[in-house]
């Protein structure tokens, strides 16, 4: 087969092969070989961040690199975070994805697999991050539709369910709580 490649890759812990073109990258491979649709396509040249994974836990731009550079490695997609999640005897979703949700921390959507994996890797790293820590773990991945802060408190939302500290309240909810008491 000229021009393609026979690829092996493990991706949300299955052992998937397949044939692809050479020059594929890892995001293309996901979204047009294997459906995996959540991993997003959105500038497809590194700088929005919509496309991130999670190779061997750290968080990449898939629309940067080429599939064949991923074999041997572990890749995370937005679809096997809750699976992953309930393998380590959790219920539901995983608790980032539990935490966007209640605090509506999106518009369209767009971003957030790729907020959501690199918030999954920092808190691996980090369990207890501040609002600044989030903010710079984040920085590569773009938001067209919020503000960012309801992101950034989601995150800080899910440490603080895994035992973190109290999630500080934005200064318009303090102000409104004391001008009510
Ligand atoms: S699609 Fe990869 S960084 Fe934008
Ligand atoms: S919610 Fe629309 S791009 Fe972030």
């Amino acid at each position: 087969m000229r021009g393609m490649r026979l690829l092996k890759l493990e991706i949300n812990g299955d052992e998937v092969r397949l044939a692809a073109p050479d020059h594929w990258t890892l995001l293309e491979v996901l979204r047009y070989s294997l459906g995996l649709t959540g991993t997003k396509q959105g500038c497809d040249k590194g700088d929005c961040g919509a496309c991130t994974v999670l190779v061997d836990g750290e968080p990449r731009i898939s629309c940067l690199q080429l599939a064949a550079e991923a074999e041997g490695a572990s890749i995370t997609t937005i679809e096997g975070l809750a699976p992953e999640h309930r393998r380590a005897g959790g219920e539901g979703a995983d608790p980032l994805q539990e935490a966007f949700d209640s605090c509506g921390a999106l518009q369209c959507g767009f971003c957030q697999p790729g907020m959501i994996l690199s918030a999954r890797a920092l808190l691996a790293h980090n369990a207890t991050p501040s609002a600044e820590e989030v903010s710079a773990a984040l920085g590569g991945n773009l938001c067209r539709c919020t503000g960012y802060t309801q992101i950034i408190t989601a995150v800080l939302t899910a440490a603080h369910a895994a035992g973190g500290p109290e999630v500080p309240r934005p200064s318009w909810q303090a102000a409104e709580q004391a001008s009510s008491s």
